[in-house]
């Protein structure tokens, strides 16, 4: 049986897989266009996401938007989600037991949406999707192939947030993935996979 996206928003708002769940108000399925070839996996849902149960509406949403914008993206045509689902308290890092028990969402989100290009938003995600020893400031921007899918890692928006001076460099990486996405597939065909 294959599972849909409802069955998965379903399993998400459910799910008592780690001790988040007794901490989470609501938890955080991934949102965006379900035909396109672009997918974003930052880290974990935020406060502010935590209340609303939709990734990035607070802070690191509002500079993501412009950032997108100033590359001529808007979520409407890319898929976002979390290596998590449900905040962590205090906004710390996600534990490894988190990590692994969350990872068959992102699984079926990555296997239903089966993406051309995936951008790691910052190291946890980078570190979990692209490869445990990523380094984030020597190797955003860089690209790996797996599974017909391009992969790569910029800043996460909160790190912008807290280092202005990473805006453009942020702002490059994604008009690279502008660049790519046309290379790959002239933005219509979808057929990767990527995790
Ligand atoms: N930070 C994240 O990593 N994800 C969100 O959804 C919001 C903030």
């Amino acid at each position: 049986m294959q599972y849909t996206w409802k069955d998965i928003e379903q399993h998400v708002n459910g799910c008592t897989c780690c001790p988040l769940s007794r901490t989470r108000k609501k938890p955080v399925m991934g949102r965006g266009n379900h035909q396109s070839d672009l997918m974003l996996i930052a880290e974990a849902p935020g406060g502010e996401e935590d209340q609303q149960g939709i990734p990035f509406v607070g802070s690191s949403g509002k500079l993501l938007d412009r950032l997108l914008q100033d590359c001529g993206l808007d979520r409407t045509e890319l898929y976002i989600t979390n290596i998590l689902k449900c905040h962590p308290p205090g906004n710390r890092e996600p534990q490894e037991e988190e990590k692994e028990a969350c990872f068959p969402y992102l699984k079926y989100e990555t296997f239903l949406l089966k993406p051309r290009i995936i951008v790691c938003l910052g190291r946890v995600a980078a570190q979990r999707i692209i490869s445990p020893d990523f380094k984030i400031t020597r190797q955003h921007g860089t690209w790996t192939y797996r599974k017909n899918c391009a992969l790569t890692a910029t800043y996460h928006p909160s790190a912008i947030l807290r280092d202005a001076s990473k805006y453009e460099i942020a702002r490059k990486d994604f008009c690279e993935v502008v660049k790519k996405r046309k290379e790959l597939t002239g933005g219509r065909e979808r057929e990767g996979l990527g995790i």
